[in-house]
């Protein structure tokens, strides 16, 4: 796909009404032959939307207008490809925790996670954030996490975690602050709910940081989980990684997690982790952020649809 194509895509089935800044961006940067010109230059994993438009904000730029966001981006490009070459997008949703809780609550306690992908590791703390599912709330504090639940009941209780760790190629510190001004900066403009919960998880996390080590999902997690407490039930969990992973390393993963003891929590789209003989997915649009689209599996049984940040999930019957 070109790269005009991938923007006119990513404004029709991601940004469209979602976003309006970044479908109007999208589209607009589908057609500026300046500026395709200059996403050109990098690498084709560097030139996606997100990580562009989360750059240019990071930076101060403007996202609202097309034109001044032309503007900003030619005359500051220097600055946009050297971020656009070192930074990745590692948009870490603590909401996705509230479509883990269910299984997570169902295992035998008490927990440990390891995280496979785990960016600043903020699903990390599903024990500490508060849930509202309908008109029912567990637990208590900030952030409360809102989840639309179909078909299963809501967990009565939190899990009891008492050993978390992630891995990540590039772990984010939520102590530092320019680590937590990437992560705001890859939340989309219109979405001030989702900052506050960024800014609410990451303050339960930087309380009591989590063991983030750098490394690879398949070639590191069994040393990592090696370190896990005897007595603990090891739950190896991965939400939205794997398709950032090319398909032979996603097989190695799967292969490694087979070989450890424990739970394997998957929570990712089925085009990268698929199953036979799903259920059709509950209306709308399919991959607009809106969707259910991905597929919540425990020992790679799948259970229910899931929304991207975990604002709804459908248990299968
Ligand atoms: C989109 S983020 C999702 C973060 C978190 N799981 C969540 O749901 O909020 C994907 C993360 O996976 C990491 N990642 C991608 N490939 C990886 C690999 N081969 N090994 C370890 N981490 C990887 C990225 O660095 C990034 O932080």
């Amino acid at each position: 796909m070109t790269t005009a194509a991938s923007y006119a895509e990513f404004a029709a089935r991601e940004a469209h009404g979602v976003s309006p800044a970044y479908e109007r961006l999208a589209l607009a940067v589908a057609r500026d032959r300046e500026m395709l010109a200059l996403l050109g230059t990098l690498p084709p994993a560097k030139r996606q939307p997100n990580l562009l438009f989360a750059v240019v904000r990071l930076l101060g730029g403007p996202v609202e207008d097309p034109a001044a966001f032309h503007d900003y981006v030619v005359e500051h490009w220097p600055a946009v490809e050297a971020e656009m070459r070192t930074r990745a997008t590692q948009t870490n949703e603590a909401g996705r925790c509230a479509v883990l809780l269910p299984v997570l609550a169902a295992l035998p306690q008490p927990l440990a996670l390891l995280e496979a992908g785990a960016s600043a590791g903020l699903c990390l703390y599903p024990d500490r954030y508060a849930y509202r599912y309908g008109d029912r709330l567990v637990g208590s504090g900030e952030p409360v996490l809102d989840c639309a639940v179909t078909g299963v009941a809501p967990p009565a209780r939190l899990p009891d975690v008492v050993w978390r760790a992630g891995l990540d190629l590039n772990p984010l510190d939520v102590t530092d602050p320019a680590d937590v001004a990437w992560l705001d900066a890859l939340v989309w403009p219109e979405h001030e709910r989702r900052r506050a919960r960024l800014r609410a998880a990451a303050a339960v996390a930087a309380a009591e940081p989590p063991l983030l080590v750098r490394g690879d999902l398949a070639d590191d997690l069994p040393e990592l989980a090696a370190q896990a407490p005897a007595g603990a039930t090891l739950v190896v969990f991965h939400t939205s990684v794997l398709y950032q992973v090319p398909a032979p390393r996603r097989e190695a993963f799967a292969e490694v997690v087979r070989g450890l003891p424990g739970h394997c929590i998957a929570n990712e789209t089925p085009d990268v982790l698929p199953y036979p003989d799903l259920p059709e997915p509950p209306g709308v649009a399919l991959r607009s952020v809106l969707a259910l689209r991905s597929v919540l599996a425990l020992d790679g049984r799948p259970l229910a649809w899931t929304m991207p940040h975990g604002q709804a999930m459908t248990w299968f019957a």
